[in-house]
């Protein structure tokens, strides 16, 4: 028996999807069949991330919003809707982090780092949750980091902001199984992005990969991979759970 991941007929939004694991996300959902919204702050980004999966024959739309905002939140469930007719899987990403020792932050960094990966996950999960609860089934996956589980020096409140979106993970998950809607995470460790490059390049990477037992930072798709584990019949009985993809550097609870 041949056991495939056959996403055909789904509909999935990502956030934050132009660059990095977003986008390499959308890439695997598409190649296992489904259709993607690709969603992000940058207009040009997600269209591009569109449009390279409309040309190996996948179905994607790309809409800019702003997670931080509840209208750009609604108007992004909507796009995808009228578009796609439904709406499956949501995959909150979208994040920014501030490395800064903690005495240096501004409440603007704050307003940052809470803003998108906390307050953002909760204004798109509320604008999608209607439409998973009509259809009685769904799936929301929740990027969040082994900083937000561990603790990470210099990345406090990014830290605090993803251990607030694993305790929503949890509480979510027992409130919205009777709708046959599961919730999970997935908390990477430092992965090769755009957006990790400037963290990386400071610390360096060969002195960084020595607290990794795999000896090497994630790559998009090795993170990519689990949100779609999550996102596939495969995990059907699975919900309110974290799972590190960071090469063993995590190993909590
Ligand atoms: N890369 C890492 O080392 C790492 C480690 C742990 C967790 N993560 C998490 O993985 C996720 C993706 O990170 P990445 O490294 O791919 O980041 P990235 O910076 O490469 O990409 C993030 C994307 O989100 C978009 N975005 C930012 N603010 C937005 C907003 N308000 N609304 C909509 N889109 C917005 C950006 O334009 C960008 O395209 C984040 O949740 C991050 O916290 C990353």
């Amino acid at each position: 028996m041949a056991v495939t991941i056959d996403l055909g007929g789904k509909v999935a939004l990502i956030t934050g999807a132009g660059r990095g694991i977003g986008r390499e996300t959308a890439r695997l959902i598409a190649a296992a069949g489904g259709r993607v919204a690709i969603v992000d702050l940058l207009e040009d980004s997600a269209k591009a991330a569109a449009a390279e999966i409309a040309k190996s024959g996948g179905q994607a739309i790309g809409v800019s919003a702003d997670v931080t905002k509840p209208a750009d939140a609604l108007r992004m469930v909507e796009e995808a809707l009228r578009a796609f007719g439904r709406l499956d899987i949501l995959v909150n990403n979208a994040a920014r982090w501030t490395v800064k020792p903690f005495k240096d932050l501004t409440p603007q960094d704050y307003d940052t780092d809470i803003g998108i990966a906390l307050l953002g996950t909760l204004h798109s999960t509320r604008a999608a949750v209607d439409a998973l609860v009509k259809q009685g089934s769904g799936r929301i996956i929740n990027v969040v980091s082994d900083a937000g589980r561990v603790g990470e020096p210099f990345l406090t409140v990014y830290s605090a902001a993803k251990a607030g979106v694993i305790g929503f993970t949890k509480a979510l998950a027992k409130e919205l199984g009777r709708y046959n809607i599961t919730v999970n995470a997935v908390a990477p460790g430092t992965t090769r992005t755009p957006g990790a490059q400037e963290f990386i390049q400071g610390v360096g990477e060969e002195k960084m990969v020595k607290a990794y037992p795999l000896r090497r930072l994630g790559e998009p798709r090795d993170i990519a991979s689990a949100i779609l584990f999550f996102a596939s019949d495969l995990a059907g009985y699975v919900t309110g759970q974290i799972l590190s993809v960071s090469g063993g550097y995590s190993t909590a609870g």
